[in-house]
């Protein structure tokens, strides 16, 4: 595809956007469109599948109806109404963007992406898309669904970066209709411009794209050299009296931060021992061995069993309670 370097309303760009005034699929944070909801959905979406999302940003929205509740809520509450999507930074950072805005903005978002991205959390993608979609500025918001698509339209060798994404097709950018036209690429890129299979003979740009017209759409994106992430050994301490678990509230500065869990330690300790749980995330994988041990550690408290379910925990907490639980090493409720 070639460029238009005038910003004018491109063939591609007028039948990428009919196509998405007749496919966009009806989505919660799509109705009643408040610069919020856009928030909390972006920040929701990145790294995350959209059919994930819904029922989340739906409690979201009635826990946490308007940012100035979001901002004076507990950060127990913020991670709970978040437990299970993964990436609790994000979380941590919304409540902490909320609080500013609250604070110092009078819980008005600003309406300008140099202003958003100052936000604690709120990076170039999250500032562009909330300064489209909500106040239409030309911005793009190049997600990884944009990433891939920029990638087969150009035939873009080697990874490719959002400066590049953003430099090819920016020229296609329309001037007042920013937030459909960048609402209209991540859809393409969720439904038609997939990661595999490709659904080519619907996509209503094929004429306009590179590997498409070069019979090379398997080629793009080229495949990203996988980095090896570290794999972590840990012991997972148990301890249990009176239908109650010794756990632990990480603090801020370390992983999970907030988060509740049981005590992790690099060594041994003395009990006995249940299968190991492991889990991964983007940057490390972690085995736990849980070892139920006579006396609880340093660090901590008791947690009746019956109130776990108010407090936010990890998923590989979850998976090492299904151990302790599924060994019925006791009768812990
Ligand atoms: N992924 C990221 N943002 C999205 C949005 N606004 N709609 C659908 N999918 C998305």
């Amino acid at each position: 595809m070639t460029g238009c370097y005038v910003r004018c309303v491109t063939p591609f760009t007028r039948e990428l956007l009919s196509w998405f005034s007749a496919n966009r699929r009806t989505l919660p944070w799509r109705e009643a469109r408040t610069p919020y909801r856009v928030w909390v959905s972006e920040a929701m979406l990145q790294q995350t599948q959209v059919a994930t999302v819904i029922p989340y940003f739906t409690r979201w929205l009635t826990r946490f109806p308007t940012l100035e509740a979001l901002a004076a809520a507990p950060l127990a509450d913020v991670l709970k109404a978040w437990e299970g999507l993964g990436y609790y930074r994000r979380a941590r950072l919304l409540h902490e963007g909320a609080k500013r805005v609250a604070a110092q903005h009078g819980g008005v978002l600003p309406t300008r992406y140099d202003e958003l991205v100052k936000l604690p959390g709120v990076g170039p993608y999250t500032a562009a898309a909330v300064a489209s979609l909500s106040f239409g500025e030309p911005v793009l918001a190049v997600d990884g669904n944009v990433k891939r698509v920029a990638a087969r339209l150009f035939c873009l060798p080697g990874e490719v970066k959002v400066r590049d994404a953003n430099a090819r097709l920016t020229p296609y950018l329309p001037e007042t209709e920013a937030g459909a036209f960048n609402e209209a690429l991540m859809e393409l890129g969720a439904t038609v411009c997939t990661p595999r299979s490709p659904r080519c003979e619907v996509c209503p740009v094929s004429p306009h794209c590179g590997a498409y017209r070069a019979g090379q759409v398997a080629r793009f994106p080229e495949p990203k050299m996988r980095k090896r992430v570290p794999r972590l050994h840990r012991f997972a301490l148990v301890c249990k009296k009176d239908g109650a678990l010794w756990l632990r509230e990480r603090s801020q500065s370390e992983m999970l931060g907030g988060l509740w869990g049981f005590v992790l330690s690099e060594t041994e300790p003395v009990g006995v021992k249940l299968e190991p749980v492991r889990h991964a995330y983007t940057h490390l994988k972690i085995t736990a061995t849980p070892v139920v041990v006579g006396a609880p550690p340093e660090v901590g408290a008791w947690v009746k069993v019956s109130e776990l379910d108010a407090l936010p925990l990890s998923r590989l907490d979850y998976k090492i309670l299904e151990q302790v639980r599924e060994m019925a090493v006791d009768k812990l409720a």
